[in-house]
């Protein structure tokens, strides 16, 4: 597969934060000691280093980090799952969502999140590896993760379909956890996490019995950015701090956008996180 750009560029970045943390343009020149031309040019993408680093700090961004990022100096390296682990990226009007596929190749048994846009390609892998789709899992109910719900449902109808209990479903056979519980699969186990912010029930999947700690984050985070969350940007950031940045160090990140990631390098080189 081709790789995957970055979700986000540096203004995103800024947008974000600034949006998040309601600082007006006029205060946030003032403070960074620029004018508010040069604001403009960097929102608007302009790649004025000197600028974007004096901005940094007052949107409690890591300067580093967001000007490796307006550079273009940095992609994340992620470690291979040998087996039982595919990525699908598929095309949602102007942009591209993830969706996920696990199984035990031993029993097996099979674990989607998020359904993608189209779920052929993940339907080819269940084929083609003689899986059994068990579960189905949304990490939140935004329409582009769940377009393909009703496709990937018919085509495995023994599949249950499950999201937090605040992130209903426009499905019949839809069903609701809790945070903290744990569903098993084979030798699998994964682990519901409340990572509210994004949206109110967003849900990471933690997984154990892979090659590598997996989480599933939906769009908590983005690879070196953040998932957009214009009301909630400090609910999300305190969510991510808390339930995210504790995981183990070696964790590979799976967000509902852009490249995947791990847990280590998010914190040397995610601007939002590493400040
Ligand atoms: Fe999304």
């Amino acid at each position: 597969m081709p790789l995957i750009p970055l979700e986000d560029n540096f203004d995103d970045v800024i947008n974000k934060a600034q949006l998040g943390l309601k600082v007006s343009d006029e205060d946030l020149a003032k403070r960074a000691e620029i004018s508010l031309e040069d604001l403009t040019k960097v929102k608007g993408g302009e790649p004025l280093h000197a600028v974007i680093r004096r901005i940094a700090r007052h949107l409690r961004l890591n300067p580093n980090a967001l000007e490796a990022l307006a550079r273009k100096s940095w992609y994340p390296e992620v470690p291979v799952f040998p087996r039982g682990f595919a990525a699908f990226n598929t095309p949602f009007e102007d942009m591209t969502v993830n969706s996920f596929l696990i199984w035990d190749p031993k029993t097996k048994e099979a674990v989607a999140f998020d359904t993608g846009a189209s779920a052929e390609a993940m339907s080819d892998v269940v084929r083609s590896d003689k899986l059994r789709l068990q579960y189905i899992f949304i990490t939140h109910n935004h329409t582009d993760h769940v377009v393909a719900l009703d496709e990937l449902s018919e085509a495995h109808p023994q599949a249950e379909i499950w999201s937090h209990e605040q992130e209903p479903l426009a499905h019949p056979k839809a069903r609701y956890f809790k945070e903290g519980v744990h569903f098993h699969v084979g030798a699998l186990d994964i682990k519901t996490v409340l990572t509210p912010g994004h949206s109110v029930g967003q849900t990471t999947f933690f997984v154990s019995g892979l090659s590598w700690p997996l989480a599933v984050i939906g769009d908590s985070l983005f690879a070196s950015s953040v998932g957009g969350s214009p009301t909630n940007y400090l609910v999300q950031l305190k969510s991510n701090r808390q339930k995210i940045f504790t995981l183990p160090r070696d964790t590979v990140l799976a967000p509902g956008h852009g490249p995947l990631t791990t847990l280590s390098q998010e914190k040397k080189h995610n601007p939002v996180f590493c400040y």
